[in-house]
């Protein structure tokens, strides 16, 4: 017997009014064609944390094809549909994606390999599914609208602030869950009970198997999160490293090197310097020697372009490697002149590769955050410079004299370039 519970005044009160509106749409559609549809998985458990997410996971005891099709054909919008899986993705609006899906019970032909589909009940549904906290439904149903399904505890456990696996194959059915299980300690601040852990230990020579895009595409969504560093102490722990990548670095090293890239960002970002999603990419990296061999098989880590660039461009900063007889006593134009055509993603992390120098390094990007240009290429031509492509040079070096001296004025970086004929 599931625990049941009335979410509906939560819901009410978390949700935007039209979030809530469209659910109460789709349970209605639902009971027109004889079928059950529940709001299910991470939804419903971040309602019950109070964490905001519309992301619309909706499962159907019957068709979810059909559904989908007769709210696109009620409401509007744009349904893309997957027979073989028997789901589909219902663009509302701009603001409302819903996935629907069949009520399913996944199975696997061996380890590692994706799930066939038989449609099924609710309870077969949630129990596929990989850990209790996410294996909770929410009936749409009209005479049980807002009711709480919750077969395998998912609520004592949220509670409890653990994570728990369904059943003990879980982690050897599909491994990436061991990945999950990491990333949402790491987001809630909960931990795998006793033995969700120690199955994920057993299993983790599973994780051989799988394919590399599935990896990575784990591993970027675990390393976007807050504290990848708290990500890699637990790859360390659980002894996953032999499994996730070829050319691992020593624990000790690959630990400090992470925390001091963690940290550094962490810094920066405190003082508004915006840091993007591709720096994942470079965790992956700092997991490795980052000898010759490493960058190809982080290369095959690679989801976009952005990270592919990202990872490109650090090797051609290692190529020269400039830090290598840096001073320590070097001022920040200094700095400028070498690096200011860099992203902020490339220097961060190859700074982190140079502890001497690191504070400096972050204390260069921070004020080349705040630095907003007096100087344009207009004022050049209006001060009597001729336009060419010295003007570059002159734009930078009038860079470089703002960030050694905040307060100076357009006229006195004027004067300064007029006095300086080796541009
Ligand atoms: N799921 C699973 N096993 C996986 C991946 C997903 O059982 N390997 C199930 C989980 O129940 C999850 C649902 O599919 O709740 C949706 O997956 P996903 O969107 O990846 O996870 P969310 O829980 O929504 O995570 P997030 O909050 O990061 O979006």
């Amino acid at each position: 017997v599931p625990l049941k519970r009335q979410m509906k005044d939560n819901m009410e009160k978390q949700l935007s009014p039209e979030a809530y509106e469209l659910l109460t749409f789709i349970g209605k559609e639902a009971d027109s064609l004889g079928m059950k549809a529940y709001l299910i998985g991470g939804m419903v458990r971040d309602l019950l944390m109070s964490r905001k997410n519309e992301d619309m996971d909706i499962v159907v005891e019957g068709d979810g094809i059909t559904l989908a099709d007769h709210l696109q054909q009620k409401y509007g919008g744009h349904v893309r549909s997957h027979e073989e899986f028997r789901t589909a993705t219902w663009k509302y609006s701009y603001a409302f994606k819903v996935d629907l899906t069949s009520a399913r019970t996944e199975y696997y032909d061996f380890p590692a390999a994706l799930p066939k589909v038989e449609l099924s009940t609710i309870k077969e549904d949630l129990f596929r599914r990989d850990f209790t906290i996410n294996a909770m439904a929410i009936c749409l149903h009209r005479d049980e609208f807002g009711e709480l399904i919750d077969y395998f505890h998912g609520f004592e456990d949220l509670k409890q602030r653990q994570i728990r696996i369904l059943y003990n194959l879980s982690f050897v059915e599909d491994p990436t869950r061991i990945l999950r299980a990491i990333r949402f300690e790491s987001r809630f601040h909960y931990a795998m009970d006793q033995q969700t852990e120690a199955l994920a230990v057993e299993s983790a020579n599973n994780l051989l198997s799988v394919s590399k895009s599935r990896i990575a595409n784990e591993l970027s969504r675990l390393f976007m999160e807050e504290n990848p560093l708290f990500s890699v102490k637990r790859f360390v722990k659980l002894g996953l490293l032999p499994f996730l990548i070829k050319d691992t670095d020593t624990e000790t090293i690959i630990l400090q090197r992470i925390k001091r890239l963690y940290d550094a960002v962490y810094r920066i970002k405190k003082s508004e310097v915006q840091v993007n999603n591709s720096l994942w990419i470079i965790y992956v990296l700092f997991l490795t020697t980052i000898k010759n061999k490493s960058w190809m098989e982080v290369e095959k880590y690679c989801l976009t372009k952005e990270d592919m660039k990202l990872l490109s461009n650090l090797q051609l900063l290692l190529k020269s490697d400039p830090l290598l007889d840096w001073s320590y006593h070097a001022t920040k134009d200094e700095w400028h002149e070498v690096f200011s055509e860099f992203e902020v993603e490339v220097l961060i992390s190859y700074f982190s590769l140079y502890p001497n120098v690191l504070t400096q390094g972050c204390d260069y990007l921070i004020a080349r955050e705040k630095l907003t240009s007096i100087i344009t290429g207009e004022d050049l031509i209006e001060n009597g410079f001729d336009p060419g492509p010295h003007f570059r040079k002159l734009l930078l070096e009038s860079e470089k004299i703002q960030l050694n001296n905040p307060k100076i004025t357009s006229k006195e970086i004027i004067e300064h370039l007029i006095s300086r004929n080796d541009i």
